[in-house]
């Protein structure tokens, strides 16, 4: 998911050729929990460590924090960053559930009838506002509806969570009300209006249809997914012609009135990444109506591999993701773009493409090297690389700076931003990579990124973010909590250890349930794969 957008401008001018070097790490996707030994009480012991940090940390900010956004662990106050509405107790709810703590489950569900979706001071971001608050809703009716309904005390309350959805989704509509039905993203309430952008970002536009369309499923009024649709066809169809610079790959602004690109600058990362992200889920939340998008992700994918593989100079065996404008790479890449390793896994299971998961697994190894190499174990928020493949002095290629290179020649990456804000990519692809293989290697990633997390950033009455990665104690803290720390990181770093059911990414692609980008499960509406 995005949760900032890429900074332009970046000066890039010469041409590369890519080279696509064989790397080996190649899992079989037969490997599967009973092909080999499964330690069960080493992993319900992790499981249970797991829950247990999730506890502690709801239990500090229902404290001091609740029901306002989200906690400031080390002066135990709180703000409200995402309007006011609750966001951490919303993003907290798919957890708790897939947790089964009925308390906190309780705890939330009695609140959400409370919430006033009708009123905030502050602007609001369409995207996070879907992702978050529409997320956590529908999953929290899927899951109460179906198969945890044991959990659900109070049927009034969890009617609310679909009513409650579709209050806020009703409240947004006026957002697609624009010549060509590119949202706005950031808008205000009382009056309704919007913060006069010419333009919408390519991720906060194409991370809408899931949340929209789902919610038209459950109340059977067309109108929300088919707002998010008409958003997303300019992305299925991209003009000009340049903004695409190799198929499925587009730029990063769309305008506003027109639907057209106008830039050919993108990549995996933020800004971008969670559109990619959707093609794929799209199809796996129904396979008859959402073929298209299929037929998007693949030409997406495929050209990644063949134009943005790209292997640091100082260890060739390692896989990034490099970022383009039009046809030009740039080496650089971010936390938040190593979500990509899990979904061109999860692509590969759905489609039954084995060359989807091989490289697919590549890019999370690359991607547990950002965590493995620094101090902390914890893997920065943005990093550089170079590679032998361009001319000297080529500015999109420059050296590293001479106090990373010692860093540099060892884990191959260079950190350009030490923080660690409690993002959860590298566990999230952990987890894809752990549900396609079935190889304890990556539990034990994912567990040491844990256990790293754990140790450094929980601090007062929760997690902080942390400075610097690489310095001792991550170099101080930030006194925010993050609401994705409870929908995302302690999900992802729980399921992981957590059984086989049905919300489990499935190994033999066929799933009836698809995470959205924050990590709240949907259960699927098409006919199973
Ligand atoms: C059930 O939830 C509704 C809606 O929030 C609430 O009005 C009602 O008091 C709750 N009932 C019980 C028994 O808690
Ligand atoms: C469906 O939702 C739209 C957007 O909120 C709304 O304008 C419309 O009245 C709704 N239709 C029905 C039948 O409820
Ligand atoms: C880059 O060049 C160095 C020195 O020749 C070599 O050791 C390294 O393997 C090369 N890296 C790649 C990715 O080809
Ligand atoms: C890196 O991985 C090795 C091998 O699994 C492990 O022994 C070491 O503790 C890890 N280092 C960090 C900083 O996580
Ligand atoms: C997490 O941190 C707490 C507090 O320091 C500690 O008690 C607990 O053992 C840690 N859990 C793991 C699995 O390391």
């Amino acid at each position: 998911m995005v949760y900032f957008s890429l900074s332009h401008g970046l000066s890039v001018l010469a041409l590369l050729s890519s080279t696509v070097l064989a790397v080996p790490a190649k899992e079989e996707f037969t490997k599967r929990p009973g092909s080999r030994p499964d330690d069960h009480t080493l992993n319900k012991q992790r499981a249970d460590a797991v829950k247990d940090a999730f506890t502690y940390a709801w239990d500090g900010y229902y404290k001091y924090a609740f029901p306002n956004d989200e906690l400031h662990p080390i002066s135990n106050g709180f703000s409200n960053s995402r309007n006011g509405w609750g966001a951490s107790a919303v993003d907290a709810l798919s957890t708790a559930l897939l947790m089964q703590i009925p308390r906190i489950v309780d705890q939330i569900v009695n609140f959400v009838p409370t919430i006033n979706f009708d009123e905030t001071l502050d602007e609001i971001s369409l995207f996070e506002t879907t992702i978050r608050y529409l997320g956590g809703l529908l999953s929290g009716y899927d899951l109460l509806k179906g198969p945890l309904s044991n959990l659900a005390k109070n049927s009034t309350a969890v009617d609310a969570l679909l009513s409650q959805a579709t209050r806020l989704a009703s409240n947004l509509a006026f957002a697609f009300d624009t010549p060509s039905g590119v949202p706005y993203n950031g808008v205000y309430f009382n009056p309704n209006r919007n913060d006069g952008s010419t333009t919408n970002g390519l991720a906060t536009t194409g991370t809408l249809v899931l949340e929209w369309q789902h919610l038209s499923d459950l109340t059977g009024n067309k109108t929300f997914g088919e707002l998010a649709q008409k958003g997303e066809s300019y992305i299925l169809k991209p003009n000009p012609a340049t903004s695409e610079p190799w198929p499925g790959l587009v730029g990063t602004n769309i305008d506003i009135n027109t639907g057209l690109f106008q830039d050919a600058f993108g990549g995996w990362v933020g800004g971008d990444d969670s559109a990619y992200e959707y093609l794929i889920k799209m199809y796996v939340y129904d396979t008859t109506r959402y073929a298209t998008y299929r037929d998007r992700w693949i030409a997406a994918a495929d050209s990644t591999i063949a134009h943005l593989a790209s292997h640091p100079s100082s260890r060739p065996d390692l896989t990034y993701l490099a970022i383009f404008n039009g046809k030009k790479l740039i080496y650089q890449s971010q936390h938040l773009a190593c979500f990509d390793g899990g979904n061109f896994i999860l692509g590969g299971l759905v489609l039954k493409e084995q060359t989807y998961i091989d490289f697919g697994l590549k890019l999370v190894s690359a991607c547990e090297d950002t965590y493995n190499s620094t101090l902390t174990g914890i893997g920065p928020e943005s990093f550089r690389w170079v590679t032998n493949d361009t001319a000297p002095n080529d500015p999109s290629n420059p050296p590293v700076p001479a106090d990373r290179q010692t860093f540099y020649a060892r884990a191959g990456f260079y950190i350009t931003n030490g923080n660690y804000i409690l993002r959860p990519e590298v566990i999230e692809s952990f987890y894809y990579a752990y549900r396609a293989t079935g190889n304890q290697l990556y539990r034990d990633w994912a567990w040491d990124a844990f256990v790293n997390i754990n140790a450094t950033a929980r601090t007062g009455s929760g997690f902080a973010g942390l400075n610097n990665v690489n310095a001792p104690g991550g170099g101080g803290f930030q006194d925010f909590q993050e609401s994705f720390l409870f929908a995302e990181v302690l999900k992802y770093s729980y399921l992981i250890h957590a059984p086989d059911n049905v919300w489990q990414v499935e190994h033999n692609g066929v799933n009836q349930w698809v995470f959205n980008t924050e990590a709240h499960p949907f259960k699927v509406a098409g006919p199973p794969i």
